[in-house]
Parts: structure tokens; sequence; C-alpha cells
């Protein structure tokens, strides 16, 4: 989705603002853009469809003086991706410029009042409506941008965070949020802006993050001031964020995915570290530690999630329901929020999100809170508005994820919920000891479980190329990895844009096998588990109709090998954890195969990393 990044200070703002835009580009985006206020006091903005090296092709030449700028990354919302609808936007004066990330609801209504106000629209875009508002309640109440800004944004209904300057100011950036990400970096003398943290991690610590409702005013020579839009000042809270710089990067990897697919033993061992005593196998989560009656008492989880995040909650569900015998409802966080579902006090909602900012997994955790349930939440972005938003949670620390789809979130997200059940399992006294240190056993051992796992990547790849020619891809499994053939199969889909559906194996009878042929193989998960046998039926079955199969098994499977034409075979760990093992070959597969279509594996077509518009 769109990314916005500010600089004021003491340096040339172009280049932090272009390498922030950088940094910001795995978010997804079709645009981009640049506004400079000048040493001249020219307010100069730049913009072009494409990537930001286009951007900065097009600024070659340019006059890119200036300490203090704007720049965005645009992902379409309102009008098709081209160079009038990149950000910034100027108001119809060009004294004013915005970006803006988010979608104003009412644009059309507050458009055609500035039009009869004899305004004109160079773009299709709901955020030049709002520069003119801006520019037209400044320029009819003669008060300041800041007052101007304050009102304008009382009259507009949805989702922002904007930031704006001014030519008759050049030493201030005034930047406002409503349910998109914004967080302020505080330098010596010098203020960074970003919707995400991570793209201005190189140049400060500390930071402050813009909360609903507020706006920051963002002045070279003063303090950062923050008020809300009927100007009561907020208490500038400053929060400390360590990340590396090598965490931003591809370290040598052709694509941040496989870097990432690679890096899972190691984000485990970070995901685990503190929480499993390696000498008693004791699990401890503060979360729950926390709130030990919640979890104890609790009537009912609700898991809401969107995506892969979704799929790891089914597998959520597979392991509260069997850890600790509570019922657990796994919802899509985006129909949740519109069904007036029944919440009570004694439900306990569970936000999981990679980014922590999916607008509707936010939404559902704003309306399971004001219906007074316990929010819990499962977020890898440490400071996100999800994880600021819930009563507690716990962390997946995984290390910031780049490519657009999902790999170590989704196995840092099952790892932490395996951890909960055994803990919550263990305060509730419904898991046996036996099965408690097995599994926590098992987690220790994660990391080496997936180094050897890790090895199937040459045989996959080779598989990939064989696979390239498919146009449709069917994937099945059944019980704690019927999760798991969904989300190999998004996994496909995103990256190749090859379809692909996941199945219950069982379901297979009830329609789908009328797909079947040579031209639609299957990837079916076969992995010794108490429906294991009636899996290898299914997929006699399909191999009876002459379907392709390739199936992933454990080491030394000899029954499935005889049907399937392509065994893919890994090492075995208690059941309620294989998603892990399994979904790693299934990454690799989506992986390969989309490479060897040439597909964008790391920003795929029309996708955005962090969904932050519903
Ligand atoms: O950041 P979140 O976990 O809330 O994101 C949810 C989905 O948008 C995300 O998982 C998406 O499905 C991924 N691209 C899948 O790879």
């Amino acid at each position: 989705m769109c990314g916005i990044v500010g600089y004021v200070g003491g340096r040339d703002a172009c280049p932090i603002l272009l390498k922030g835009l950088h940094r910001l580009e795995y978010r997804g985006y079709d645009s981009a853009g640049v506004a400079l206020v000048g040493a001249d006091g020219a307010l100069n903005v730049y913009k072009c469809k494409g990537k930001v090296t286009d951007l900065e092709h097009f600024l070659e030449g340019k006059d890119l003086c200036g300490s203090i700028g704007i720049a965005h990354t645009r992902w379409a919302t309102h009008g098709v991706p081209n160079d009038v609808n990149a950000h910034p936007h100027y108001s119809e004066s060009e004294s004013i410029a915005l970006i803006h990330n988010g979608i104003i609801e009412n644009y059309r209504v507050l458009k055609d009042a500035l039009i009869e106000n004899g305004y004109t629209f160079r773009s299709s875009t709901d955020s030049e409506v709002l520069v003119n508002l801006i520019e037209y309640v400044r320029r009819t109440n003669d008060c300041s941008l800041l007052e101007a800004v304050q009102q304008a944004l009382k009259q507009v209904v949805g989702a922002y965070a904007i930031a704006i300057i001014e030519k008759s100011n050049p030493d201030e950036i005034i930047a406002a949020r409503q349910s998109s990400p914004m967080v302020v970096g505080l330098g010596k003398d010098e203020y960074f802006l970003s919707s995400d943290a991570a793209s201005i991690i190189e140049y400060t610590e500390d930071f402050v993050y813009v909360n609903d409702g507020e706006i920051a005013v963002i002045n070279r020579h003063k303090p950062l001031k923050v008020v809300t839009l009927d100007n009561h000042e907020s208490h500038v809270d400053i929060k400390k964020l360590q990340l590396s710089i090598s965490q931003l990067e591809k370290g040598g990897y052709p694509h941040f995915m496989l870097k990432e697919i690679y890096e899972q033993p190691g984000t485990l061992i970070d995901c685990i570290r503190g929480r499993i005593n390696a000498d008693t196998y004791e699990v401890k989560l503060s979360g729950v530690i926390d709130n030990r009656s919640k979890f104890v008492d609790a009537r009912r989880i609700i898991f809401v999630a969107c995506g892969t995040s979704w799929h790891a909650s089914l597998i959520g569900e597979h392991l509260i329901e069997s850890i600790c015998r509570i019922p657990v409802e796994v919802e899509y966080a985006s129909e949740f929020r519109y069904r007036n579902p029944i919440i009570r006090k004694d439900d306990i909602v569970i936000a999981v999100s990679q980014s922590g900012e999916t607008a509707d997994t936010l939404a559902a955790v704003e309306l399971a809170r004001k219906a007074g349930a316990f929010v819990f939440g499962i977020c890898n972005v440490v400071g996100s508005s999800i994880a600021r938003a819930t009563d507690s949670g716990a962390y997946i620390h995984v290390g910031p994820e780049i490519g657009v789809a999902s790999t170590k979130a989704f196995t840092g997200q099952v790892t932490v919920m395996a951890m909960l059940a055994l803990a919550v399992g263990r305060e509730k006294g419904t898991v046996s000891e036996d099965y408690y240190r097995e599994v926590s056993k098992a987690l220790l051992e994660l990391p080496a479980t997936l180094t050897e796992v890790l090895e199937v990547g040459g045989q996959v790849k080779d598989l990939a190329k064989i696979f390239t020619y498919a146009h449709n891809f069917i994937y099945l499994g059944r019980g704690y990895n019927y999760p798991t053939a969904l989300e190999g199969a998004l996994k496909l889909k995103e990256i190749s844009y090859i379809h692909a559906e996941g199945y219950p194996a069982a379901e297979m009878k009830h329609g789908p096998i009328a797909l079947i042929d040579a031209e639609m193989p299957t990837v079916a998960i076969a992995t010794p588990d108490h429906t294991y046998e009636k899996t290898a039926s299914n997929i006699e079955e399909i191999k009876a109709r002459g379907g392709k199969i390739i199936a992933v098994t454990a080491r030394g499977d000899e029954h499935v090998r005889k049907s399937a034409d392509y065994c893919i075979e890994v090492p075995v760990i208690t059941e309620c954890l294989m998603p892990i093992v399994v979904s790693i070959p299934l990454q690799l597969l989506a992986y390969y195969i989309a490479v060897y279509k040439g597909r964008n594996v790391d920003q795929p077509r029309n996708l955005a990393k962090s969904v932050t518009v519903e």
C-alpha cells in the first residue's frame, strides 16, 4: 500500500526521501513522487508513474534543493496509476503539497462543494480533494495551516495518514493520522516521518507513534508537538526501536522471499527465545501469565485475521481446541467487522497480523474492544497499530518481512500459537504432562528441523521447472495440514499468478475431483497423522483419473510413493507442528515456479504488503 516519507532538518532532504521510498517499495505501489521547499521558497512537486528508479531518472536535472520535503509511493485506489494521480498533490494555488495514504470516503460530497466554490481538479484522486479542502479552509477562515488541517479533517470520513508542507512555511511539516500508520523519527535538530519506522531506522532509534485523531506539528526549530483535532495537546511518548539495517537488505539472495524462507531456522530461534526453558520444557508467555484468569475463564476464543494470518489462525484453532479445550472460531476480519457478531465479555479475541496494520483486522480489534472482550494480538511489527490497540499480546519476533508473500511470519505465528496453547493448557489442566513435553521439546528442536527441511530446496527447484506449464493447481491436506494446503495455494497464486485452490482432501469427491486431468497437478500433503491412510486413498483416486501428483511425505514413505508422481520427503515431528515443516517446501515450490515464470516475486502485481485500506 501507499508509503509516506518526510524530512525536515539541516541536510538535503531529497536523498533521504528517495532512500526512504526505496525502503518502502516492498509495500507495493505503482507511482512515486516528492515535494520539496527550496531555499528560494519554491514548492516543487515531481512525480511519475512507475518505480522509484523511474522517479530518480525523472528527477535528473531538476531543482532538488531543500532541507524540507515529503515523498510518497502510491498504490492506486481512486484513479488509475498515472503521473497525474501520483502524489504529492498540489493545492489549486500550488501553495500547499500533500501526500495521503488511505481513502477519503466522502470525497465526492467534499469535491462537489469545492467545485461550487470555484475549485478545479487535475487528478481523479480523493487526496487532491483533501489538499484543496485544506487550502479552502485556510483561505476562507484566514487561519494557520494547522487550524486549517484540523477543521478540514473534521469534515472527512475515512482513513488517512497525511503529510503536508507549505510554500510560506518552509520549517514545518504537518502530519495527521486516522486508521493508517504514521511515525515520527527524532534526530538531533532534525525529524523524519514515515508510515513504517523501518524505512528511517538508519537515522534514529527514537520514534513517536502518532495515534488516531492526532496531528504532529514537526517544526525544525521546535520540539515535536502532537495535538488532537480539537487542539488538545497530547503527551509525546518517545519509544526506542532497534533494528539492524542488514535485516532490511537481501543479504546476497536474489529475492527477499528466498532470504526469508531460508531465514526460518533463525527466526524461530528468535521467536522461541526466552519463552521455553530448555531444561524443564516449561513454556512462559508473559501475555498469558499477566492475563491468566482471562485465558483460564475464557468461554470462547475468536481469531480475527486476513490472508496468511487467517490460515495460521486455522491451525491455532486446532491447537487451542485440542490442547486447551476452549471452543475456537476463526473469522475473516473483513467479514467479522460488518457482521454484527456476538461478542461476550468472557470471549477472547485474538488478532493475528504480521504487519499489525491491516485495516480490517484493526477494525475487528476495535469492535471487539468496544464489545468488552479481552483482545490479544499476535503481531510481528513492534509498535504497530494492532499491537498498540490490543489489551495484551505476543510478538512473533521474526524480523522485518519484506517479500509480499508471507513466509517466516506464518511459521512464527503458528509457533506462537503452539506456545500459547501449551501455556494456557497447562494453566487449565487440559494437557497431559507427556504431551506438553512432547510439543515443547519439538518446538525447541524446530530450528534444527527446519534446517533439515530446507535441504529439499534443490529438489523443489527441479520440480518447479517441470510444473511451470500448469495453469491450475489443487492443494490437498487434512487436519492440521488443511490450512497448510490453503496457505500453499495462496503462496502459489499470489506470486506466480497461477490459479490454485486448497481443499480438505476428503472434500475432493464432493466436486473438485471433476477438475482432475493431466493438466491439473495436485499437491497432496500426506505426512503421518490419523487420516494418513485416507489421504493416501485420495491420492490413488486422483492417480486413477490421470492427475499428476506431487506429494509431501515423511522420509522413507514407500506407500504414497507408489501412486505419487513426485515425493518431497520431510522429517516428521509431532503432528500439531507439522504445518511448520510442510509449509517450507510449499513456499519453495511457489517461489521457484514464480521465478521460472519470470514474475516479480517480491512485489507481485496488484498486491500490497500491508493492506491499510478496506
Ligand atoms: O499483515 P497481515 O498479516 O495482517 O496481512 C494479512 C494479509 O494481507 C497477508 O497475509 C497476505 O495474505 C499475504 N500477502 C500472504 O502472503
